[in-house]
């Protein structure tokens, strides 16, 4: 799979040592099926990230094909490629950062729960690998449903004895994205000035925008409060319609994983205030897992902020979203312990 030491020479210097002398020192990252709709962007996007000195694209089918081509980016990090279960070992060692992307999308009609009877299994066997093979690594888990994704990988982690909850996030970028892009939208403001923090879940009404604590601060009405709710809510569905059975947001969340790992790359550096969203496991409710505002560090997710004061709307919609996340979260548990 990995491309062929080449025979060209540079001045002298044989290609390897052209490599180690233009290699850029940095994080090696894995990406678990990485030949899919959300990988070949992701890994795509990952190649062109300074930060990034070692890349693996991990998958189940098409990896020598996306890892080939990937491979020809005149960028700083080294790519490799690796396919099906028996290398997958061999994808995970020595890896600082490991994505998952891998897993069923949805169709109109489904919901992300309908996932969980093949994703659940997708994402226990590869943390089981994690466990083994990096257990320290950063893991960032997009398979749907994250609510009981992240959950699963807990337990995995936890079975293993490797379980440290600042290192395993479940991405809601994608969620931030969206509000930023739709709430700058009917401001008419630069989506990159807009701020929207989204807390609680990945689905339906655990999708928490907290609409009035966005930056810069702004008030809306309760009709564009209702929209703008309900549009952030269902924006994933909206997708999965104008695709209209061809599969979920892929690009979008390409980009949203991307920004994501490198804020997670960023803190691994020890930059400072490092803060994005993300679904972690968690004090800030009486749910063992909530996505809020979190301080990514060099062990991941240093600080968890707390969801700060909510209006009325805010507080209804908690409710229900805690109810919904109870369940899912439950479920994933189970599907471990059982
Ligand atoms: P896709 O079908 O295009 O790609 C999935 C890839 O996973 C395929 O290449 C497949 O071969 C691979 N795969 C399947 N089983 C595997 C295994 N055991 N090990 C490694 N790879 C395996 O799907 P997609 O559009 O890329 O979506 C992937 C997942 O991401 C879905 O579950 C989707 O719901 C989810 N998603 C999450 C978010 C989010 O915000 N968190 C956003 C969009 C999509
Ligand atoms: C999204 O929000 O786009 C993803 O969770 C994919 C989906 O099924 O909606």
């Amino acid at each position: 799979l990995n491309p062929p030491p080449s025979s060209h020479q540079m001045e002298g210097l044989s290609a390897a040592n052209c490599r180690a002398k233009g290699g850029s020192p940095g994080f090696k990252v894995a990406i678990l099926g990485a030949a899919g709709g959300i990988g070949q962007p992701l890994a795509m996007l990952m190649k062109m990230n300074p930060l990034v000195s070692v890349l693996h694209l991990y998958d189940v089918a098409n990896t020598p094909g996306v890892t080939a081509d990937i491979s020809h980016m005149d960028t700083g990090a080294v790519v490799r490629g690796f396919l099906g279960p028996q290398q997958l070992e061999d994808a995970l060692t020595g890896m600082d950062l490991v994505i998952i992307p891998a897993g069923v999308p949805r169709k109109p009609g489904m919901t992300r729960d309908d996932l969980f009877n093949i994703n659940a299994g997708i994402v226990k066997t590869l943390c089981e690998g994690i466990a083994k093979c990096c257990p320290k690594a950063i893991v960032n888990i997009i398979s749907n449903p994250v609510n009981s994704t992240v959950p699963i990988a807990a337990e995995v982690f936890k079975m293993a004895g490797t379980f440290d909850p600042r290192r395993l996030l479940g991405v809601t970028m994608l969620d931030v994205v969206r509000a930023n892009t739709f709430v700058a939208e009917v401001l008419g403001l630069d989506p990159r000035e807009v701020d929207v923090p989204v807390v609680g879940g990945h689905a339906g009404v655990t999708i928490l925008p907290l609409l009035s604590q966005i930056k810069p601060p702004c008030s809306f009405t309760p009709a564009e409060t209702e929209h703008l709710t309900s549009r952030i809510q269902n924006g994933g569905t909206e997708v999965v319609e104008a695709k209209a059975g061809a599969g979920s947001a892929t690009l979008s969340m390409a980009y949203a994983a991307v920004k994501f790992a490198d804020a997670c790359l960023h803190g691994l550096r020890g930059d400072a205030a490092i803060i994005q969203c993300a679904f972690v496991s968690s004090q800030v409710t009486e749910l063992p897992f909530f996505a809020s505002k979190v301080r990514l560090g060099r062990s991941g997710v240093e600080e968890i902020f707390p969801l700060g004061p909510l209006n009325e709307y805010e507080r209804t919609g908690l409710e229900k979203a805690k109810k919904e996340l109870a369940t899912s979260i439950q479920k994933g548990v189970g599907f471990v312990k059982k």
